[in-house]
């Protein structure tokens, strides 16, 4: 059985993105566009992957590691040159190749599985993805025959005045039989408006040479988008957030303003989660059933368990257990994990902790480098004094401990089990466990101290 392989162009500088950044490496949906187009060409059953890098190749390979294998295109001679570039790789395959650019974020496996079944059912020796665009200017059209087959294509640059009324245009993805390609790759010329060697010609050379050639017109033209410009990015972000929100709504989640709901497009949620309004979820994140999550929050790269509620507050790199309230205006900083059934809000900064079950964190407190046992009850104010100004040092708090309010825990220090601080204390000694710590001054009283004062 023959093998779906991919080649991804992504060796032009996208120029007009005016970016320092390779264009392919923009993010829609907090995925890199050319991720996203290999994430399709995975899901439609690719096996090997191919990316030609050019500008930019080195900061390509390393955002997409060993996911792919690099072929680079010192000089951008065209789409053509381009996939040539690929023939020591792959000349001699007995399979198929599906050509792709790395620009397009907004493809689909399942599109991309189509044009491979349908490629291989029609027996072709290539097949083109087609689209019929409202406004076709700037892509290459497709000229059939008036049998309809696909007889060339021909750039928009190269076109005759009634060529350029044609709306469907090519969308830059085919599939081609390997062999068949790279033959005809040898034959290709520059002879056209932009001194290129043009992909889009090998369909005329193998029609010339009696090979069958073939077209998938696409349901839906925009999921074969190409993106050139900071504009169009946006444009492809605002489908690519409907899309996501749609599908998160179908298994059950309520957005409740999916206009100003931003999910990225790994995130995952339970059902009969609730998302208010001005609420972003980023990256990795996975919120559990039941939780509500915003207004006014931001989460990235968070596990949140179910039955959380989490409001006005952001969150990254950490994890929450269930049951747990976070919020209002609370910063969970990396490393952080916040176990059951917590309570944390009103101005609260947690980093590199980890707070047990049922422990209250209610108001502004500093929480770093700490272990916060279960059931322990941190003052109003409580700060971990974690850095001496070179070194971090960790404080630990023992379960059912009681933190009065304003007290400062200078680490390196534990607080045993069940040990109470008195409020406004400093603590630079070990509590033992079970008793009471107060370390500040005894309050004295001046009678009729203001009677006399004048
Ligand atoms: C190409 C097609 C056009 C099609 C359009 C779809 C050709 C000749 N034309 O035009 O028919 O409608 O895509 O978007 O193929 N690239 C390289 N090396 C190069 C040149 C390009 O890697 O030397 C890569 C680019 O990075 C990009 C892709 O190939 O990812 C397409 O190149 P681009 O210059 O955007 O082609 P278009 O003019 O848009
Ligand atoms: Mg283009």
């Amino acid at each position: 059985m023959t093998e779906l392989l991919t080649v991804v162009l992504a060796a032009g500088k996208g120029t007009r993105m005016q970016s320092t950044l390779p264009k392919v490496l923009h993010k829609v949906g907090g995925k890199a566009m050319l991720q996203q187009v290999l994430d399709a060409a995975n899901d439609a059953g690719s096996k090997r992957n191919v990316v030609v890098v050019g500008f930019g190749g080195e900061t390509v390979k390393a955002a997409i590691g060993t996911q792919a294998e690099f072929v680079v295109q010192t000089e951008q001679l065209g789409t053509g040159h381009a996939v040539a570039q690929a023939a020591d790789l792959l000349k001699n395959i007995n399979g198929t190749v599906m050509v792709l650019c790395g620009d397009t974020p907004l493809l689909t496996g399942k599109l991309l599985k189509k044009l491979y079944d349908e490629h291989k059912k029609a027996g072709a020796k290539a097949t083109v993805l087609t689209a019929i665009m409202p406004d076709a200017s700037g892509y290459g059209r497709i000229i059939r025959t008036k049998a309809g087959a696909v007889e060339k294509i021909v750039e928009q640059k190269d076109a005759a005045p009634q060529e350029l009324l044609v709306k469907e245009v090519n969308s830059g993805i085919y599939c081609f039989e390997c062999q068949d390609l790279f033959k005809a790759l040898e034959n290709l010329n520059c002879d056209n408006a932009q001194g290129e060697y043009y992909l889009t010609d090998v369909l005329e050379i193998l029609n010339k040479a009696g090979e069958k050639v073939w077209a998938v017109t696409a349901d839906d033209y925009e999921e074969t988008l190409g993106i050139n410009s900071r504009v169009q990015l946006a444009g492809a972000e605002k489908i690519i957030r409907h899309r996501k929100n749609i599908e998160l709504m179908n298994q059950g989640v309520t957005i409740m303003d999916t206009a100003s709901t931003f999910i990225d497009m790994n995130v995952q949620i339970g059902k009969d989660t609730i998302i208010y309004p001005f609420t972003w979820l980023e990256g990795e994140t996975v919120v559990g059933e039941h939780c509500e999550i915003g207004p006014n929050s931001r989460f990235t790269n968070t596990k949140i368990g179910s039955f959380v509620t989490a409001h006005f507050s952001y969150g990254h790199d950490c994890e929450i257990e269930d049951e747990v309230i976070v919020g209002p205006y609370v910063h969970l900083r990396p490393q952080t994990k916040i176990m059951k059934k917590v309570k944390i809000g009103n101005f609260v900064e947690v980093k590199n902790s980890i707070v047990g079950e049922g422990t209250k964190l209610p108001h502004l407190s500093y929480i770093g480098d700490a272990d916060i046992g279960s059931g322990v009850n941190m003052g109003c104010g409580t700060i971990t004094v974690n850095y001496d100004g070179k070194k971090k040092f960790r404080t630990v708090v023992g379960n059912d401990a009681f933190i009065g309010c304003n007290s400062n825990l200078v680490a390196p220090v534990t607080v045993g089990d069940g040990a109470y601080v008195g409020a406004g204390s400093t603590i630079t000694k070990d509590v033992p466990s079970a008793a009471l710590a107060i370390a500040r001054q005894r309050q004295r009283n001046i009678e009729g101290w203001s009677d006399k004062r004048s």
